[in-house]
């Protein structure tokens, strides 16, 4: 198999002293709880990262084709970034929102002037998990209505009521925890009853929404969240219309509209700011983490001054939500993006990599799919273009293969055969091409 050349980085590596991947590996499995997994059929160990590079113990470069799941927005350890964190490390660390500090208060600003209408109130919270919990009661306290949909096929996170949210076998446990969630069906255009040849699937996926309220619940409903790309489910992207129509069906129900933009905000799908402008629907709550700290324990909650209110009945507190080091580092991120046009950046190198998967579907037939925007792309592996069977074993060999070659990707779907490629939003056009390089041979291979 021919080795293709990465592009070349003029960052150096520092010498590593620490312990090895055998006993990185060996203290992993005595130490931390054994459900986490890793990558790989011999996990790699990685100490350094810069940019859309990220470096092995020996030194080896890889190009990181999945930005530590959809993370690293900006690229690893920006200079900008680490100056704006070093900076406040030297000042303060921590005192929670019982006193005043700046850079909260100018963070939310900066936060809310991204966002479109009345969302204009930011609580900040740790994860994407805690963001979703958050958005949950929101919904249900404003309401003051329980019944919440969701989608099949959905990732909002692992806590006992994001688990209820999620619908995937892979992240459930069988405990009790779906009270009061439903899921509609996914508006899938390649799995699902309605195609890409039908200009109406839109709108025939969202009626199953006005069924699941009529048949599912009171009438009355809580809210509907839903993922404005779903990631973990493989890059599933919504057809035209979709989320215009099951808002309208959740409205005329009394519920909210969240989006959850845990992955696909900050203007990762090139066209547009937030996931959710790529369906033309303002939300009434949005949510959002990963991408917005780079890499920090960052997430949030944006939403109207009413729908603030409801929640204003209680106090809400959140020890680290805000802490002076991660706003420092999410407001960094915010001015990385501006500064470096990374959402145009996302839209010419995402487009130019999805007309290179394209070119690669015509010439490998395990490719039974290729879908995203901007720099959130899926690839999705059959192993029979008519029957659509899987191809989860080939999926695996070429995400394996992928790693050999120098690229590490991500993979996902309930049948974990969608490539998922997710860089880091700085991605240049000569990594694109490598990257399609590797593919191609990966491919060719398996
Ligand atoms: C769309 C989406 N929502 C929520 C979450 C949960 O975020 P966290 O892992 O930070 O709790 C994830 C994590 O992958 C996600 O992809």
């Amino acid at each position: 198999m021919k080795t293709p050349t990465l592009p070349p980085c003029d960052h150096q590596p520092k010498p590593y002293s620490g312990p090895g991947a055998d006993e990185v590996l060996a203290l992993r499995k005595e130490f931390l709880n054994p459900a986490i997994f890793h990558y790989y059929k011999k996990p790699i160990l990685i100490v350094e990262g810069r940019g859309q590079w990220l470096f092995d113990e020996k030194g080896r470069r890889y190009l990181d084709g999945f930005g530590g799941i959809v993370t690293v927005s900006v690229g690893h350890c920006h200079p900008h970034v680490l100056a704006a964190v070093n900076a406040q490390n030297q000042l303060l660390q921590h005192t929670t929102t019982i006193y005043l500090h700046p850079n909260i208060a100018l963070y939310a600003r900066d936060l809310a002037g991204k966002m479109p209408g009345e969302l204009k109130v930011v609580y900040f919270v740790n994860s994407g998990s805690e963001a979703n919990d958050l958005a949950l009661l929101m919904a249900r306290a404003h309401t003051g209505n329980y019944d919440m949909l969701a989608l099949r096929n959905g990732y909002h996170g692992g806590s006992q009521s994001t688990m209820g949210l999620t619908s995937h076998q892979t992240w459930k446990f069988n405990v009790p925890h779906s009270f009061g969630v439903q899921h509609a069906i996914m508006p899938d255009l390649y799995r699902g009853p309605y195609g890409q040849d039908d200009p109406d699937a839109g709108r025939k996926y969202a009626d199953d929404v006005k069924s699941l309220i009529q048949f599912g619940t009171s009438g009355q409903i809580a809210g509907f969240i839903a993922e404005s790309i779903q990631g973990v489910g493989g890059t599933v992207v919504f057809p035209e219309g979709y989320l215009r129509h099951a808002y309208a069906h959740v409205r005329a129900a009394g519920g909210l509209c969240i989006a959850d933009e845990v992955q696909s905000g900050f203007g990762r799908t090139g066209t547009h700011y937030w996931g959710f402008e790529t369906q033309g629907v303002v939300p009434d709550i949005v949510t959002m983490a990963k991408g917005i700290g780079n890499g920090c324990p960052l997430a949030a909650v944006v939403t109207t001054p009413a729908i603030a209110r409801s929640l204003a009945a209680r106090i809400h507190f959140n020890t680290f939500g805000g802490n002076p080091i991660v706003c420092a580092q999410g407001r960094a991120v915010l001015e990385v993006i501006e500064r470096e046009g990374l959402q145009a950046n996302s839209l010419k190198v995402g487009t130019h990599l999805k007309d290179g998967l394209v070119k690669l579907a015509g010439k490998h037939c395990l490719i039974g799919d290729v879908r995203g925007l901007g720099l959130m792309l899926g690839v999705e592996l059959v192993k029979d273009r008519q029957t659509r069977e899987p191809a989860r074993e080939e999926c695996a060999f070429v995400f394996e293969t992928c790693k050999e070659l120098g690229l590490l990707i991500g993979k996902g779907g309930l049948w974990g055969n969608t490539l998922r490629i997710k860089p880091p939003m700085c991605l240049t056009t000569a990594d694109a091409d490598f990257l399609l390089e590797v593919l191609d041979a990966a491919l060719q291979a398996a």
